[in-house]
């Protein structure tokens, strides 16, 4: 017999959310994330400062960091970050553009579903127009030499145009685009690049003018000795895993020592196992040891008498850098070291950057690995650097291994709203409504462009799409002059990649927001979230 006792399924205390109620939901959390990065976007976008519970200041213009560093709980706007951040794994660059064009698509969503056109249908015209934009991409897209350091350079120069280190991007593009080529591979008919080969080295002091490239391993350590050289040429290089020092029992233990022989035979026991250290390394032929445990006193002593830079403690990290880079191999028994252990560096020096000592290892046999010396007044700007030229040097990379470049500056987002547009009305149906939308929010770029830069965006708006009915495919937003110009001449380009990635992963996330109708909230969520009743919109805002 069927009762009318109404089954429990849900633990007590569970929150659902279900129809409109969720959708709408999910879209505010997701536009009030894109929002909240909007203002950062181009040349004339500005900074934010975060400062998190402890305290910490970050003071940035990259998006995903900013997105990486609030504190988001709503499921959806957790949804958003993660665009930003595959945005930064596949490409480093574009992450901004990746999160206000998901807002954006959401944003026109939301409009539709309450026309009443279904979401799977939205999704269906997203998904559609998504695969169109890539094609045409493709088509868009113009090509770029591995060798063509000028462009290359302009690719770099976009990159970090919006940031702090704007007014130094020529110098900084020039490092970004050096290194990169350094460490850059063929491989069949393509390039490819390692970033792991780039190592960014940073220092605070100077401004960020003074970072420079160098053509090696830089390692943040001193000599141990001042009696040590503090320059060795035709380096040979011992990597060592283990201490030189005399291992301290575990235990407490007591030693008597009854006459004054004894002590000294106890103690010269100490020091001949150092020296036997410290020959062994010398045996070898080494004229620099990099030790990645400690170093005792009377052992750097030796060292330092044999003539020998020694730097301890060095990183793990490092220490495989090194070996990677000098070919050698890196050694846990000392006194099994031999000669064909070492690795070998034209020079190993020691320089003085700011108030510290740092190790640079340059001309190693492999030569591949190179490092950046980033420079910046203060331990914020040193940081902002650092994500600066990592923007750069991933734009880069992307232009190298693709091979492809588009023309930015609103143009490539105008360009491909209004062909768009010529799709949807190709398809026509239900979906048409939905990619007319998806055009209309690529729009968002030019126009968000236009906002911070304190222009009319409306009229702005209406001058490009003018200039590109009329053909003229590279026509974007000139931010000094106020005008709409020819992007390509101003220098404004950008790897294929980041906008073609971009559209992907605000898709891909967009849809999967849009087809949520049922959210189901266990018992911590609600805690955080807030009162409000069983289908109530917006709850978890
Ligand atoms: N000189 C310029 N004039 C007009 N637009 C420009 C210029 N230089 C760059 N842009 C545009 O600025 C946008 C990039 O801005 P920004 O670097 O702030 O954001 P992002 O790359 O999306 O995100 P992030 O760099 O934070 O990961 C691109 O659309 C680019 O075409
Ligand atoms: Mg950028």
């Amino acid at each position: 017999m069927m009762g009318t006792t109404p089954v429990v399924v849900l633990k007590e205390g569970t929150r659902r959310e279900r129809g409109r109620g969720a959708q709408f939901g999910n879209i505010q959390a997701a536009k009030a994330i894109a929002d909240a990065v909007r203002t950062t976007l181009g040349p004339r976008g500005m900074d934010k400062m975060l400062v998190d519970s402890m305290g910490d200041v970050v003071i940035t213009n990259d998006g995903v960091t900013i997105l990486k560093e609030i504190d988001v709980e709503h499921p959806a706007a957790k949804m958003l970050v993660e665009v930003a951040k595959t945005q930064d794994q596949e490409v480093g660059d574009g992450t901004t553009t990746a999160a206000i064009f998901t807002g954006e698509l959401l944003k026109r969503s939301e409009e539709m579903i309450e026309q009443n056109v279904h979401p799977t249908i939205i999704a269906q015209g997203f998904r559609m127009a998504a695969e169109k934009a890539s094609e045409m991409l493709n088509e868009l897209a113009s090509p770029v030499k591995a060798s063509d350091e000028d462009t290359l350079k302009k690719i770099a120069a976009t990159a970090m145009i919006s940031k702090a280190v704007s007014a130094s991007r020529e110098y900084l593009a020039d490092v970004a685009v050096r290194a990169v080529l350094s460490v850059a591979e063929k491989v069949g008919d393509s390039w490819q690049v390692d970033e792991d080969n780039i190592q960014m080295v940073k220092k605070q002091g100077g401004s960020f003018s003074d970072t420079q490239l160098v053509d090696g391993i830089i390692v943040d350590k001193e000599r141990v000795h001042p009696g040590m050289p503090a320059r060795v040429e035709n380096a040979k290089i011992a990597l060592l895993d283990a201490a030189l020092e005399v291992k301290k029992t575990e235990f407490d233990a007591r030693i008597q020592i009854s006459d004054p022989q004894q002590l000294q035979a106890f103690l010269s026991e100490e020091e001949s196992i150092l020296k036997g250290y410290v020959d062994a390394v010398e045996k070898a032929g080494a004229n620099v040891l990099f030790c990645q445990k400690g170093i005792d006193d009377l052992a750097q002593h030796y060292l330092a008498k044999e003539g020998i830079y020694a730097i301890r403690r060095v990183k793990k990290s490092d220490m495989e850098k090194l070996a990677k880079s000098t070919k050698g191999r890196i050694v846990s028994k000392i006194q099994e070291i031999v000669k064909g252990d070492l690795g070998s560096a034209k020079l190993v020096e020691e320089r003085k950057i700011g108030d510290d000592d740092m190790t640079f290892v340059t001309g190693a046999k492999d030569g591949k690995a190179i490092s950046i010396l980033l420079r910046g007044g203060t331990e914020h700007v040193v940081d902002e650097v650092e994500r600066s030229v990592d923007d750069a040097i991933n734009v880069v990379r992307a232009a190298v291994e693709d091979g492809k470049m588009l023309v930015g500056g609103g143009s490539i987002h105008t360009e491909l709203s209004l062909a768009l547009r010529d799709y949807a009305v190709s398809v026509g149906g239900r979906e048409q409504m939905a990619i007319e939308a998806f055009a209309a929010s690529m729009e968002v770029v030019p126009r968000t462009l236009a906002e911070n830069a304190g222009l009319d965006s409306i009229d702005t708006l209406i001058d490009l799409r003018n200039a590109h009915k009329k053909g003229k495919k590279h026509h974007g937003i000139d931010i000094y002059s106020g005008k709409v110009a020819d992007m390509r001449k101003l220098d404004v380009l950008e790897p294929l990649r980041v906008t073609k990635q971009a559209i992907a992963s605000a898709t891909d996330a967009s849809v999967m927001i849009l087809r949520i109708d049922d959210i189901i909230a266990g018992k911590e969520f609600e805690a955080k979230g807030g009162e409000g009743e069983e289908g109530a919109g917006g709850e978890f805002d």
